[in-house]
């Protein structure tokens, strides 16, 4: 069987790096979470810039000195910034705002976009994010679009945030979902969109195993 690229696609927090993960596992594949390269900038730019971070004539000229990589870790796939292990850092609400200012940067996108297609040349990956069915590789085998409610993806969030020892308010979590989407479905560079090839999979109403049951029958669809 030859290998595929699937690109998963979707709202921030609608769980696509827990699918895309168990999906990568059940393929043999390797999994790419281009949300984690974003948020990998922002931290570099936030901690060299401070407030300065989201402008960007300040941050284009930095973007030469950061080096994104993925290591394995006990617990599971951690992303590395000019070496250092920055997995926790990076999954804080502060940097997930930073990395969706500092995606509207085109010269941001293009630098990450090319390091994540030439991370596809081999096929055999699982990489998800906003813009991978339609800009990183439009010529995907299986696309994927996921996507659940507003209210349903703050309350996911919430109750991460919580057990990582953060004391979230819910009403907050939500507008900041609301925000997100606002930002990542308006920006003028590569806003995210279903692409029209995409299987649109909505897991509001979903348990886990029954969305993995579902996305790895169109997985195995895909590549009879
Ligand atoms: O998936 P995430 O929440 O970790 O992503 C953080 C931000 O990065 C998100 O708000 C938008 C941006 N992003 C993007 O613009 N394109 C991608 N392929 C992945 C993430």
């Amino acid at each position: 069987m030859k290998p595929i690229i699937v690109a998963i696609d979707g709202y921030s927090s609608c769980g696509k790096s827990t699918i895309a993960k168990a999906l990568a596992k059940y393929a043999g594949y390797t999994y790419v979470d281009t949300g984690a390269m974003y948020r990998a900038v922002a931290l570099y730019a936030f901690r060299l810039l401070g407030d300065e971070a989201i402008r960007r004539e300040a941050v284009i000229p930095i973007l030469t000195n950061i080096h994104i990589g993925f290591i394995q870790a006990a617990d599971g796939q951690h992303v590395t910034l000019n070496g250092e292990d920055v997995e926790s850092q990076i999954r804080t609400l502060e940097i997930g705002n930073l990395a969706s200012q500092i995606s509207t940067i085109k010269e941001v996108r293009a630098f990450l976009v090319a390091q994540q297609q030439a991370m596809g040349e081999k096929k055999g990956i699982v990489m998800d994010g906003r813009d991978i069915g339609t800009v990183v590789f439009p010529q995907a085998e299986l696309k994927l679009f996921l996507t659940a409610s507003p209210e349903v993806r703050a309350e996911r969030r919430f109750k991460e945030l919580e057990a990582k020892g953060e004391k979230p308010v819910l009403e907050e979590v939500l507008a900041d979902v609301n925000d997100r989407d606002y930002r990542d479905t308006h920006r003028a560079e590569s806003p995210l969109r279903q692409a029209e090839d995409a299987v649109v999979v909505d897991n509001s109403e979903m348990t886990r195993e029954e969305q993995m049951a579902k996305i790895v029958e169109i997985f195995d669809r895909a590549t009879r």
